[in-house]
């Protein structure tokens, strides 16, 4: 079954948590979206977010970090409920070292690839990361549109995990939509993330649904 992960960026965060709690029973994971306004123009929050979420829901955080200096925060991050922890490839010059970091924690590992850096760069770590990032956008932004190019990027990662047999999850993240969301999971995602198109939605929870059953068509 092709997840969906709804993201926390374009929420209201005076209302944060009864956000998270009105579509908790059809997200499959919540993916926050940590900007620290160097790695990406924009800052959104900290590990205490997630700290305070923690215990009001058992659904799984994949916590994107689009952070400078990612080794920094695995600790913290990691401490305070964090399921699956993503850097991002571009700012990791000892990426082995970091992935190691932060599974010493307990905590699963990701890696996010830009838009324009190819797959090639996770060659000597694809064995070790439960998870790969393919961006969709170019990261800092919600509500931005699908980058076309990205479709065949998906097929090439999905047939290089198939290739090697891995279990590792295959997420992407930006533009998803209702209208393509069919495609990026025919293209071969295993988790698609969801902002604008679940929490811009009138019916949040209507809108997760409508992209599940468009991914998993044969479900
Ligand atoms: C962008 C973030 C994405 C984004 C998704 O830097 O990594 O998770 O918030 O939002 P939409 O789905 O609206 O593109
Ligand atoms: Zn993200």
């Amino acid at each position: 079954m092709v997840k969906i992960a709804p993201a926390v960026l374009l929420v209201d965060y005076g209302r944060l948590a009864e956000e998270i709690l009105a579509v908790e029973q059809e997200a499959d994971l919540f993916h926050f979206d940590v900007m620290d306004g160097h790695f990406v123009p924009a800052i959104s929050y900290g590990a205490d977010v997630i700290r305070s979420l923690r215990p009001r829901t058992a659904v799984p955080f994949d916590v994107h970090l689009m952070v400078e200096y990612p080794e920094r925060y695995i600790a913290e991050f990691a401490k305070a409920g964090s399921d699956c922890l993503t850097v991002h490839a571009e700012v990791c010059p000892h990426l082995d070292r970091t992935i190691r970091q932060i599974k010493a924690t307990g905590t699963k590992a990701g890696v996010a690839l830009n838009p324009s850096t190819p797959l090639d760069t996770l060659d000597p770590v694809i064995r070790d990361l439960d998870l790969v990032l393919v961006m969709s956008v170019n990261p800092g932004f919600g509500g931005q549109g699908f980058i076309p190019h990205v479709e065949q990027k998906v097929e090439e990662m999905r047939r290089r995990l198939d290739a090697l047999k891995l279990r590792c999850e295959l997420e992407v993240d930006g533009g998803i939509k209702v209208e393509n969301c069919a495609r990026i999971a025919k293209a071969g995602a295993s988790i698609l993330v969801a902002g604008s198109a679940v929490f811009h939605n009138p019916d949040p929870v209507a809108a997760i649904r409508q992209m599940k059953r468009l991914a998993n068509p044969s479900a």
